[in-house]
């Protein structure tokens, strides 16, 4: 997705605009640019292409005694191919009113064509220029430009986040909907920014601006609620922004520091669960039925609540691709409760979803940031607290996710008194004993070795049955999104059906090969590929004769006997195998190609 980076005041304006834009490089970016603004004189220019930030802001000032304005943008291509004309800032006809914007404006061709009709002349295929151009046209009856960007904002459908400014005025307007903007002040210099992230490093004096609000910065700062038009007073926040502060620290990626992590992201997780969520949870009213819903990774956790929940508390879940479910009909009522699952809060087919059942059906949201838009519009949500998420892939929130669902259903069993304070005790103690097993893990294990068979591969298939086929499926989203190869997760005992076909030397098969009910009938299945002459790499947590014979390679992890903590262990070298195929691959594993961190676009 899109970022934006905007900042108001005096100082090292290339060095804080570089920071800005190359923090915001985990969202995904194609192409780059900026407007500075000042009342003497201005600066633009735009690059094409990843990596391009270093070069552009060689074109900004390195040090400014004046104030200025500054508007930044690392562009995630939706609508309009990759090119500097599709570059933002975009411009009206006169060139004097400047956007940057993230999200998508639903309307806009209808838009475009009526501005076309009254000469407006475009010079890119983007959405986001209509808006410059609807601005323009209604500054021509507003006469002022605060209140013909309200006008615009009537106009316009779809979610969006934006920053404005007008050449030669010491102004910048921003507002929201759907998608976030943040507003930090130092007491001297105000910064802007889809994130906190960026802000982090300035100051601790956060502003999240909410749905519907529009901000004018001139000589001071005012908020409107542009739905009710009515002028709104919002506090700078003191907020604990060091999680925001993030470096690699001793690690080449974020990717490979968020999977070593994992034992301090579920300790977190469990910590702020036992403090701040179960209490208020046990008061929740029991549903009769649950739809999970999410995407890519997310979706696969939801996959592993269906069976956690079932088998627990035999309550009947479905799970469904959020993108799917937002334009089904789904029969739900007041005692149905659907439980989004979102790392970043902002993912837009999961906030489709919860929009198309609000008001149906109770919505809990479990989400890893706070301020996001599907925690706002959730009845109830249960945090995760990995931290922040950087590396596109998603590792950490994954297991934290999946966390959180094993303590859903065991809230719900003690609620439903299946067990007692103790049991339900005995059990977390269980999964502090589960984050002492995945260090234990990450720092003994052959996973970087077998990488090196996998470079140059063309395809995988990741098998794996029961609460372990979700993450076969995870598994195989790892290493496509990653490294490029293409690979696909399925239930070991569905491989017989169809891909069995594709199985030769030159197939690797990735067996999920654990000590459980189903081991005997995953062993059938390795010995079935193994006599058509697959590549087998087992997971398991036992090495046995058989497991031995059937296996080219084996990745042994602990062994853990309660069969809700298995995921937790057996994801960790799907993982890991992933990084390393794609750092052996010399790909960027924190920005794949084509890959934004969160989709905020349908
Ligand atoms: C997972 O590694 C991917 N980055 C992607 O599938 C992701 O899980 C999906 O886009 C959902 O994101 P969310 O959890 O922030 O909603």
């Amino acid at each position: 997705m899109c970022g934006i980076f905007g900042f108001k005041g005096k100082g090292n304006v290339r060095g804080i605009i570089k920071n800005g834009l190359k923090t915001l490089e985990y969202r995904g970016y194609d192409s780059c640019g900026f407007f500075l603004n000042n009342k003497n004189f201005t600066l633009f220019d735009k690059k094409v292409g990843k990596g391009k930030i270093d070069e552009l802001v060689l074109s900004l000032p390195f040090k400014i005694e004046e104030e200025v304005i500054v508007l930044s943008h690392t562009r995630w291509a939706t609508h309009g191919q990759i090119s500097e004309d599709n570059a933002h800032p975009h411009f009206d006809c006169k060139k004097e009113i400047v956007i940057v914007h993230n999200g998508t404006i639903e309307n806009y061709q209808f838009l475009k064509r009526d501005l076309e009709k009254k000469k407006h002349k475009f010079i890119s295929q983007t959405d986001t220029e209509v808006l410059a151009h609807l601005i323009e046209e209604n500054l021509k009856k507003d006469k002022n430009i605060f209140f013909a960007v309200i006008s615009a904002l009537k106009e316009i459908e779809g979610s969006f986040a934006f920053l404005i400014t007008k050449k030669g005025e010491n102004l910048i307007i921003g507002a929201k909907k759907n998608l976030p903007l943040v507003i930090g002040f130092d007491g001297d210099n105000y910064y802007f920014s889809s994130d906190p992230i960026p802000i982090a490093k300035y100051t601790n004096k956060i502003l999240f601006l909410q749905d519907d609000e529009i901000f004018c910065l001139d000589s001071k700062i005012k908020f409107y609620n542009f739905k009710k038009n009515i002028q709104i007073k919002k506090e700078f926040d003191e907020i604990d922004l060091k999680e925001y502060k993030i470096t690699k620290g001793i690690f080449d990626a974020y990717m490979i520091k968020e999977i070593y992590e994992q034992p301090e992201a579920i300790e977190k997780t469990l910590k702020y669960f036992l403090d701040e969520t179960f209490e208020r949870l046990l008061k929740q009213p029991m549903p009769e039925r649950i739809i999970i819903t999410g995407c890519g990774t997310s979706w696969h956790a939801g996959l592993i609540g269906e069976y956690m929940i079932e088998k627990i508390i035999r309550i009947p879940v479905e799970v469904e691709y959020a993108s799917e479910l937002r334009y089904k009909s789904p029969v739900v009522d007041e005692n149905t409760l659907l439980i989004a699952i979102s790392q970043s809060g902002e993912t837009a087919d999961t906030l489709g979803a919860i929009k198309k059942l609000k008001g149906k059906c109770r919505i809990f949201s479990i989400c890893n940031v706070e301020k996001s838009s599907i925690v706002r519009e959730s009845d109830f949500t249960l945090l995760t607290k990995a931290g922040p998420e950087i590396g596109v892939a998603s590792t950490k929130s994954f297991t934290s996710q999946i966390l959180i669902l094993y303590l859903f259903s065991l809230t719900y069993l003690f609620k439903k008194r299946k067990i007692d304070r103790e049991k339900f005790n005995d059990i977390c103690n269980e999964i502090l004993k589960i984050t002492e097993k995945i260090s234990f893990f990450l720092n003994n294990n052959n996973v970087e070795k077998i990488a090196e068979k996998l470079i140059y591969k063309t395809n995988a298939l990741y098998l794996g049955r029961g609460i372990n086929f979700p993450i076969a499926l995870e598994g195989a989203l790892k290493l496509k999104e990653v490294s490029y190869i293409h690979a696909e997760g399925y239930p070991a005992a569905e491989m017989k059906h169809g891909p069995i076909a594709l199985i030769d030397e030159n197939m690797p098969v990735i067996f999920i090969c654990v000590k459980d009910k189903l081991m005997k009938k995953v062993l059938i299945n390795m010995e079935e590929v193994k006599t058509r002459k697959g590549f087998i790499i087992s997971v398991c947590d036992f090495i046995s004769e058989d497991i031995k014979k059937l296996s080219d390679d084996i990745i042994l992890i602990p062994h853990v006997s309660n069969e809700y903590m298995k995921p937790f262990l057996t994801v960790i070298p799907l993982q890991l195998l992933s990084y390393y195929v794609a750092n052996k691959k010399g790909i960027d594993v924190d920005k794949p190609r084509n890959l934004a961190k969160s989709v905020t676009v349908e």
